[in-house]
């Protein structure tokens, strides 16, 4: 059985890829801060951001089994005019989305040539794309799109496939700081299971899908209503 490690696995998109991955016969241990009651892989409490403790709780799976893919999934947004987004929410965006898979991908990469693992990072559309209004998230989704590709070159050689999942607007947590979100409806957005799906048929493939780009036909939001 392959032992997974898939960070952002307590909610939406992670959630999903984390679920799929257990159906499909993978060891799956997740990482989050608020996981769901009940999970059907091995969840694993940590905030990202305290990288000491992300690196001993990495190192005690490590100990136990052989960890082959890595699913770099967490991610944080805030939106708004970038003069409104504060320091310290810029930081949180950097560091989850960018420096932490970084890091982890550092942490393992030895590990995941020895097995001829897989890294799947959860990029965005809006790495390719101008991101008023999330200039900051949109940067770090660039960065983490730039690093894949590279990676991909440095690691091919070694037998380690690197995946950039590029998606599009899905109906997830994500917006929760945004006055805007995903309009429910037919083909408005994407659903975590699509996403999931292309990671499996991904993982599958007898070659390397280094990048995929998932879009919903019609890609609508909605205002949210404050006065609730
Ligand atoms: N939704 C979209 O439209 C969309 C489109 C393109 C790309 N993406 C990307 O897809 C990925 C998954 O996002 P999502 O849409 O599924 O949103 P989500 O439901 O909000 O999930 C985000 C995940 O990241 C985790 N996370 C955030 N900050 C963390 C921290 N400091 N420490 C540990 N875990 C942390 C969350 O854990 P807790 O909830 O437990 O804190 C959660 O599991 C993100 O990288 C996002 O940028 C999303």
């Amino acid at each position: 059985m392959k032992t997974a490690l898939v960070t952002g696995a307590s909610s939406g998109i992670g959630l999903a890829i984390a679920c799929a991955m257990t159906q499909d016969g993978y060891d799956v241990y997740g990482i989050g801060r608020t996981f769901p009651e009940l999970v059907p892989f091995h969840p694993l409490v940590c905030d990202l951001l305290d990288t000491r403790q992300l690196l001993q709780l990495v190192d005690a799976v490590r100990s136990e089994r052989d960890i082959s893919v890595l699913v770099l999934c967490a991610g944080t947004a805030y939106y708004g005019l970038h003069e409104e987004i504060s320091p310290s929410k810029i930081s949180e965006m950097v560091r989850v989305n960018l420096e932490s898979p970084l890091i982890l991908t550092q942490h393992l990469l030895r590990d995941l040539k020895r097995a001829k693992g897989t890294i799947l990072l959860l990029s965005s559309v809006t790495a390719e794309h101008a991101a008023p209004r999330a200039c900051a998230y949109g940067a770090t989704k660039a960065g983490l799109s730039a690093f894949g590709k590279s990676l991909f070159e440095e690691a091919r050689k070694y037998g380690v496939r690197v995946i950039t999942v590029q998606p599009d607007l899905t109906d997830t947590q994500l917006y929760r700081h945004a006055d805007f979100q995903p309009e429910k409806g037919k083909d408005t957005c994407l659903d975590p299971q699509d996403i999931a799906a292309a990671v499996l048929h991904a993982l599958h493939a007898p070659f390397v899908v280094s990048e995929i780009t998932l879009r919903p036909q019609l890609n609508r939001i909605s205002k949210k209503n404050r006065s609730l």
